[in-house]
């Protein structure tokens, strides 16, 4: 049901949920000082409550009411890439919901770019807690039409368009001290974050428990089975392997259709090919993964594209979208 810049400003205001437009992907949103709010975000995507809410603000002097330390790095973050794509998890005032934040000691906030969303947040005079308008684990939405096919036609939809990045934010925690570290690699890459920073991610000696337990942020929330289509889906490091998986399945009288990185080999099947470029990659992604998964074909063969960290947030994603059962599966494929 698509509302109106006000409807959803009023919708805010009575405690109810609303699909709202970022840069990134479609969020839902809830009044993110209103605990029942909240819940309804949670009951309406089915999702667990230890997955925190990041809190969409109108600008970076509104962290001041969310933190107890706005650390320099963490300023420079903000003034170099917002309103934009990146997420700051910083430590968290008392008075922030533990619905919101999931019993953590951190607030994760972020300005959207996304002109309909800063004029709904200024009419509301709301900040809102927004994940992914998609049921958990299920493909992101980019468009108010992928919102309604995945939550319903009765979930409240602010229209703003197709999402210009296309895949979630950059999340970076940043500790009092200063330190950084990457939480979810976004288009904002961890070479951009470093050079602002001024320093890299912290690092973190992994063989040491102890060590891990008290310096690793948390990452609530990222499971390995997450953006995923309806169909199976199974990854591929190069085309060869496509080509000959798509054939095998065939033979088997199944069907398929392929997710296609840049030139080359095509397989026999129903193809959809993006541009070999980052940007323009995550920009299609989710739509194009929506409209394969539409084609209710057997499986569907996803090429990655290469592990270098300009892809690194799309090979992350598609990862994600893969699962863990993908190397099995494609192995059985692969060895028919
Ligand atoms: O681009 C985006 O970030 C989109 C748009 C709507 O803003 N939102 C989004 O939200 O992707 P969601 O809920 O699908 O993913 C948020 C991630 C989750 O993995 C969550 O666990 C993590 O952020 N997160 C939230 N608060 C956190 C915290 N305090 N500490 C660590 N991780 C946190
Ligand atoms: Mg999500």
């Amino acid at each position: 049901m698509h509302v109106s810049l006000a409807q959803a400003s009023t919708i805010l205001k009575s405690g109810e949920v609303v699909a709202i437009p970022t840069e990134t992907v479609y969020g839902l949103a809830a009044d993110a000082s209103n605990d029942s709010a909240l819940q309804k975000i949670f009951a309406t995507k089915q999702r667990p409550a230890d997955h925190p809410l990041i809190v969409h603000i109108g600008n970076i002097n509104q962290v001041y009411s969310w933190v107890t330390d706005f650390p320099e790095t963490a300023v420079k973050l903000a003034q170099t890439f917002w309103p934009g794509p990146l997420t700051l998890v910083l430590p968290a005032q008392d008075h922030v919901s533990r619905v919101l934040r999931g019993n953590e000691a951190t607030v994760a906030l972020r300005v959207p770019n996304h002109p309909t969303t800063l004029a709904l947040l200024e009419l509301s005079g709301l900040s809102v807690a927004a994940p992914s308008a998609n049921l958990f684990t299920q493909l992101s939405p980019t468009t108010a039409e992928h919102v309604e096919m995945g939550l319903g036609t009765h979930v409240p939809v602010l229209d703003g368009g197709a999402c210009a990045v296309g895949i979630e934010s950059t999340i970076v925690s940043v500790a009092s001290n200063g330190n950084w570290q990457l939480l979810r690699p976004g288009m904002i890459s961890e070479a951009e974050i470093a050079l602002v920073a001024g320093r890299p991610p912290m690092n973190v000696d992994k063989t040491n428990r102890n060590n891990l337990d008290t310096l690793t942020p948390k990452v609530p929330g990222q499971h390995l089975l997450h953006y995923s289509p309806c169909t199976s889906v199974y990854l591929f490091n190069n085309r060869a392997d496509l080509v000959h998986a798509c054939e095998a399945i065939q033979l088997a009288n199944q069907t398929c259709a392929a997710l296609l990185i840049g030139d080359g080999d095509k397989p026999s099947c129903k193809i959809m090919r993006l541009i070999n470029q980052p940007q323009e990659v995550a920009e299609a992604l989710y739509r194009t993964l929506h409209e394969l998964d539409a084609l209710q074909v057997n499986q569907l063969l996803v090429e990655l594209p290469p592990d270098t960290p300009i892809w690194a947030a799309v090979r992350d994603r598609l990862t994600r979208a893969g699962g863990s059962a993908t190397e099995s599966l494609r192995s059985q494929v692969i060895s028919k």
